[in-house]
């Protein structure tokens, strides 16, 4: 993963408990391309070594503005004018309340006042006891923080260093990565509501058997991801999968095709977007008992018989020209042969303005895919890629062919 192939991130660390998850949030970083230059408050060494930071992040840690090692002796302003953006994690209520009142009284808020704000910016994760966090001075703090165009992060709820419960944790160095990356991605579907469907469904047959395919989620997860990265707010009805939830992104789990009818249908009227991912069971068995069906040792089968399910995209899709076609509908196809033949008459049975193909086989499970756009004006290949970088792609595609909001 390159998600921040050739971005410079200064990486500040204030005092707080929540440091020890700086180092791993660092690692993070250059993992995923970063280059990171360190910089710490007094109090953040108390916390955890300048050692430590150097090590993970490959360059000497800077904590004092009186730093002769820049030959300018000016490294607020030589760091500041180098980043791309400067992330303070974590950011104490000290801090907070330092930045706030435009304090320069050390290295990494005098960086922080210093920074070119129009292309620099500033990114906090708070951390700190509930109480803390929850004091009208902090809360003060951060509404002027984000009033003054500073990225203010969640926190984490739960147990704390302190012992006590509630408020005010880091969020978790996954998180904030994540936090970073979409910092970086286009807002293309700023304001937008887009709603996904992802996965297999499940057509019981009886309480412990049933009928189901083999996708695997992946690739209409990573749509919910790239969408929310992309500025949009997400609901993502999900089949029967065991992937975890994109960051920010409302979840609600069905099993069969009549329950994401139903959970399509409560959000379809809210969206802009309906992003009709999942592989949705054509049929299921025609009536599912009760009890789970014995084998008698006579050697005879059961008979299986099969009704159709609701066609969600077409239903959607349908609705929403009746209502005047204000939502855009895409929907998928997964085909095993004849892709281009095969998306070009779902496009016209569904009646959506773009479809998108791809080969089950080559897709179903794995981490990456290859799209086939198919719409009025022709179509547009996606070449082989990881299912994010696709994603991120494909929504730019949606996003290019949205009427103005
Ligand atoms: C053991 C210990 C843990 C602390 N944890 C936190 C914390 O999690 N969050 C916070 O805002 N302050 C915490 N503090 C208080 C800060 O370290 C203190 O306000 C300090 O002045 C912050 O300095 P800085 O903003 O220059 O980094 C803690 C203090 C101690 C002694």
């Amino acid at each position: 993963m390159s998600d921040l192939a050739g971005k410079h991130i200064v990486l500040g660390l204030s005092g707080g408990v929540a440091c020890y998850k700086a180092a791993e949030f660092c690692r993070g970083l250059v993992k995923a391309g970063a280059t990171v230059q360190v910089v710490m408050t007094e109090a953040a060494e108390h916390f955890i070594t300048p050692v430590t930071m150097q090590a993970l992040s490959g360059r000497t840690v800077y904590s004092s503005q009186w730093d002769a090692r820049e030959g300018n002796n000016m490294p607020h302003i030589n760091l500041s004018r180098e980043a791309d953006a400067i992330v303070i994690a974590p950011a104490s209520a000290d801090f907070m309340a330092r930045l706030v009142h435009g304090r320069a009284d050390d290295l990494l808020s005098l960086l922080c006042l210093a920074r070119p704000r129009e292309r620099v910016p500033l990114l906090v994760a708070p951390a700190m006891n509930r109480e803390m966090y929850a004091h009208p001075a902090t809360q003060r703090n951060l509404a002027q923080l984000r009033a003054d165009g500073t990225v203010v992060l969640g926190v984490g709820a739960g147990e704390q260093a302190c012992g006590e419960t509630g408020d005010g944790r880091m969020l978790e160095p996954d998180e904030l990565l994540y936090e970073v990356v979409r910092h970086f991605q286009p807002k293309v579907l700023s304001g937008r509501h887009v709603l996904i469907t992802a996965g297999p469904t499940f057509e019981a047959i009886d309480p412990v058997r049933g009928l189901t395919n083999r996708s695997s989620g992946k690739m209409g997860f990573a749509l919910a991801r790239a969408a929310h990265e992309a500025g949009a707010q997400v609901t993502l009805v999900a089949g029967p999968v065991a992937l975890p939830t994109p960051r920010g992104v409302q979840r609600v789990d069905v099993m069969s095709a009549q329950d994401m009818q139903r959970a399509v249908q409560a959000s379809a009227d809210a969206a802009d977007v309906f992003i009709a991912a999942a592989a949705v069971a054509d049929w299921r068995p025609a009536n599912a008992a009760g009890q789970k069906i014995k084998k008698d040792g006579s050697g005879e089968v059961p008979a299986l018989a099969f009704v159709e399910n609701p066609d969600i995209l077409a239903g959607v899709a349908q609705g929403a020209r009746a209502k005047g076609g204000a939502l855009y509908c895409v929907g998928f196809a997964a085909e095993s042969h004849d892709l281009l033949a095969h998306a070009q008459a779902k496009r016209a049975r569904k009646g959506v303005p773009l479809l998108v193909g791809n080969i089950g086989p080559d897709t179903f499970g794995r981490d990456d895919n290859a799209l086939l756009l198919v719409d009025e004006g022709g179509t547009t290949e996606l070449p082989r890629d990881g299912k994010l970088a696709l994603a991120r792609r494909l929504v730019a595609e949606i996003a290019r062919r949205l009427p103005r909001g």
